[in-house]
């Protein structure tokens, strides 16, 4: 089984580097997934009210039949236009479909630029971390001026932010941004839809360690210090993408892997997103 290193939040917490998310996973075989997942070595689980999957993420966890204590479990507040008390009640509907009685770490989803509701929702999240439901706090989707705002309206500092990260949307301001606060920042969708499976970089790497295109992209993740979370619903897969702990991108391969950036994105840009 793979060892998966641990990063150190500015809390005093530590997370698994690598785990699975769990976006897209189908309700009634989520139970299966995280099962399968948690069986291979998987200890850090990424879900979120918004997939509708918190049930099987929760039932998944009771099979599996580890220790809470082993896991390091996520979920999100979906807090389009909402507030405090909706952030405390997402909270509390969250912990009730997992059957948990603590989340590791909780993030705002997104944002949302057409309101003021996200002071408010991480408000929310700072007394759910004092009341225990969570143990660390952080955001996702967040840019410079909205950690800000958090940060000078609250003097909280989220431990995480997750935000899109592949070799075409390589994020080097934000990971910039987020390390000056002591962030950690986390990928999602870090295999950026295959788009660059078939680079020629990749397939160079990939032929010289023996590996494929998405491990090779999945080590440049871990190689740039980002937390990752990557789905499968193959258990092949599943094992596969956890493999990444016995080789290394040179310096060189790094600096050529740069070279990958155009700023597509998969997924919304945070700036104009409005959830809907
Ligand atoms: N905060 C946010 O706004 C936000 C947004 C998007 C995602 N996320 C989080 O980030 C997580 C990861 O993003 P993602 O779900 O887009 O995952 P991803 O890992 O980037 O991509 C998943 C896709 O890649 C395929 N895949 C995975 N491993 C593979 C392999 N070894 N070989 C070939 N294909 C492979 C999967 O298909 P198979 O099932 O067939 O393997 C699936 O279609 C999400 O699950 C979610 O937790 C957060």
């Amino acid at each position: 089984m793979p060892m998966i290193p641990n990063l150190k939040f500015h809390d005093g917490r530590e997370m698994p580097q690598f785990g699975l998310g769990i976006w897209q996973v189908p309700a009634d075989t989520t139970a299966e997934v995280v099962k399968d997942a948690l069986d291979l070595g998987y200890r850090m689980i990424d879900g979120a009210a918004a997939y509708r999957n918190e049930e099987g993420l929760g039932t998944g966890i009771r099979q599996s039949g580890l220790d809470r204590d082993e896991l390091f479990v996520t979920t999100k507040v979906w807090n389009h236009g909402k507030g405090y008390d909706e952030t405390r009640q997402s909270v509390a509907e969250s912990l009730s479909r997992t059957t948990l009685d603590r989340f590791d770490l909780i993030l705002l989803h997104w944002p949302f630029q057409d309101t003021e509701s996200y002071v408010a929702a991480w408000k929310g999240l700072i007394d759910a971390q004092a009341e225990g439901q969570v143990t660390s706090i952080g955001v996702s989707n967040f840019h410079e001026a909205h950690l800000d705002r958090l940060i000078q309206e609250t003097g909280v500092i989220p431990v995480l932010n997750q935000i899109e990260v592949n070799p075409k949307l390589q994020q080097s301001e934000m990971r910039k941004v987020n390390a000056a606060r002591e962030i950690v920042t986390q990928s999602w969708s870090p295999l950026g839809s295959g788009r660059s499976f078939d680079e020629e970089i990749v397939q160079q790497i990939a032929e010289r360690v023996g590996k494929s295109a998405p491990q090779v992209i999945l080590r440049w993740h871990i190689q740039l210090n980002n937390a990752v979370i990557s789905r499968s619903e193959n258990k092949q897969h599943l094992a596969a993408n956890m493999d990444i702990f016995d080789f290394e991108l040179s310096k060189s391969e790094m600096d050529a892997m740069s070279q990958l950036q155009t700023g597509e994105r998969t997924g919304p840009d945070p700036e104009t997103f409005d959830g809907k």
